[in-house]
């Protein structure tokens, strides 16, 4: 079952920014501000193990930093080579100044 969690404050990521998220029973997140729009994904690149936060964030696009290949941070679909496998999404819930995920966190 999928579990509220808080991830950071909204004044935390600007616009155009991303930020990369820890969670306790999570995998690392990646969270993105598409214009005041939050996104949230895997931080962890399906081609190899990189973290995308170090990466570089254009647009709806996340490049990853190791093999330049990229994602669509809406859907984690793969947009580029050698990236073939989508990410992992989650929802973004924006309530008063909180950023909060939906995930199935293990106990
Ligand atoms: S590790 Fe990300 S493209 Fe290779």
């Amino acid at each position: 079952m999928n579990t509220r969690v808080k991830v950071c404050k909204l004044g935390d990521i600007a616009p155009g920014e991303m930020k990369p998220v820890d969670v306790a029973g999570l995998k690392p997140i990646a969270l993105f501000n598409l214009d005041g729009t939050h996104y949230a994904t895997s931080n962890i690149c399906t081609h190899n193990i990189a973290m995308l936060t170090d990466g570089y964030f254009e647009g709806e696009v996340v490049e990853c930093p190791l093999h330049g290949g990229s994602f669509d941070i809406k859907t984690g679909e793969p947009l580029s080579f050698p990236c073939e496998i989508a990410l992992q999404t989650y929802p973004v819930i924006v309530e008063g100044d909180e950023i909060y995920i939906e995930a199935e966190v293990e106990a």
